[in-house]
């Protein structure tokens, strides 16, 4: 079977070493008069990014004020302060310099500007968004894909509740990319990165819609390509060719090219987002502690999918009489591949304790909404399941 879609991937890209030249004129031509220069918490001020950023938007005629020190797994407390901020200086745009964190960051506030209600509203299922302000972006990390995502993951302050909305209007209108920008990241990030965007992919392959095989080719090629790029630049962290495959696949990844024929899954990614909440963890190295649980938890009831995955990205030879050792191959090879690139594959691998049976309780309270809510489209997860996979991530 073959999924209907409707794909809309209306983000500019700009590709290369001198991309941050193209900032104003992007910028100009996304009708940004003036600007909320948005970002992190010092990278992007330390490699001297921000001083270029500023340069072309005062070369370009565009007026900003700025707003730094957002935080890995972004909360709402600053985006009410950028909402805030937005109004009082009558921002009409919004340039996000760094990765998922700023850029949803970004996304928050610009849902936020012209809404008259709490903005948690939108997360909390009260409203729908139905305005955004323009966004533009400077991506500084490979990972989230929320340069060309329809999402948004926001952490609410009180009750660390970390939750997403997707929508179109908050699709970034572009994205300027430069390998170089990201030499500086370490390796821990550049790990959880690949680890993240791999993972985007997954959660489109493993489907129960199993014919569109153009869309297998192109996931299959993307997770090859990361998987032995992210090995590469652990080596060599200022190769612009490896940088380049990484950067470039992130965006691919969850712009919704690899899911077009297939479904979105997504129960490791939100079995994970309880993890960085509550431990503010780093996503990607999340989902690295959670999909092996995952994986030998549904894989007995996908064992072709499992198989082709082993087969066709991590290279496992393919024991045609015993379909289920094949599967646990490829597990296996994925779980050896996280090692490699200094990734955990367990929780106490990345907490460095195990949880307890109060904390698993707590995380599958959160994840099921207290019961109320199941996980996942390949194999659908309620609370019991939830609670078996953390229990064996826990392991
Ligand atoms: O804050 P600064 O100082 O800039 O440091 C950042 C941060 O500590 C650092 N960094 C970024 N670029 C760098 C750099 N350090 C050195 N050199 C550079 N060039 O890296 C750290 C991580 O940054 P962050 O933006 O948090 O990373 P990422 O892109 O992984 O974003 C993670 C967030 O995105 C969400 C995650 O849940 C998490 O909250 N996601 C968003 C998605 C979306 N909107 O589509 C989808 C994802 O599945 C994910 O859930
Ligand atoms: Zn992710």
């Amino acid at each position: 079977m073959i999924k209907d879609f409707n794909f809309y991937a209306p983000t500019r890209v700009v590709f290369g070493r001198d991309s941050e030249k193209e900032i104003g004129k992007l910028t100009v031509a996304a009708g940004g008069h003036k600007v909320l220069l948005h970002y992190g918490g010092g990278s992007a001020e330390r490699s001297g990014l921000l001083t270029v950023v500023r340069e072309q938007l005062r070369q370009a005629g565009v007026g900003y004020c700025e707003l730094g020190g957002v935080v890995p797994n972004p909360l709402l407390s600053k985006v009410r302060e950028g909402i805030e901020l937005c109004r009082r200086e009558g921002v009409d745009f919004i340039l996000a310099v760094g990765g998922g964190s700023v850029i949803d960051s970004a996304k928050a506030i610009g849902y936020g500007v012209p809404y008259d209600g709490d903005v948690w509203d939108f997360w909390d299922g009260r409203a729908v968004p139905v305005a955004c302000l323009p966004i533009g972006v400077v991506l500084t990390i490979p990972a989230a894909g929320s340069e060309m995502s329809s999402s948004c993951v926001i952490t609410k302050d009180e009750g660390l509740l970390k939750r997403g909305v997707n929508s179109d209007l908050c699709r970034c209108r572009f994205a300027v990319m430069n390998p170089e920008r990201t030499f500086t990241l370490p390796p821990y990030q550049t790990a959880a990165g690949a680890t993240d965007i791999m993972m985007h992919t997954m959660e489109r392959y493993f489907s129960k819609y199993e014919d569109m095989t153009l869309t297998d080719a192109i996931s299959e090629a993307l997770l090859r390509t990361v998987k032995d790029a992210a090995r590469a630049v652990m080596h060599s962290p200022t190769d612009y060719r490896l940088r380049a495959q990484i950067m470039w696949a992130g965006s691919l990844a969850h712009n919704d090219l690899t899911e077009c024929g297939t479904e979105k899954d997504f129960a490791t990614h939100r079995l994970e987002h309880e993890l960085s909440a509550l431990f503010g963890v780093t996503h990607g190295a999340g989902l690295a502690a959670l999909w092996p649980a995952w994986a030998r938890y549904v894989a007995p009831r996908h064992l072709s999918r499992f198989v082709q995955f082993a087969v066709n990205v991590m290279g496992v030879t393919n024991d045609f009489a015993h379909p289920e050792e094949t599967a646990e191959r490829g597990i296996r090879a994925m779980e050896d591949f996280y090692r490699e690139i200094g990734m955990p594959t367990t929780i106490p691998e990345l907490l460095g304790r195990h949880l307890t049976d109060e904390e698993i309780e707590v995380l599958t309270d959160k994840c099921s909404r207290g019961g109320t809510i199941t996980v996942g489209a390949m194999e659908v997860l309620d609370a019991e399941a939830m609670r078996t996979v953390y229990a064996r991530a826990n392991a």
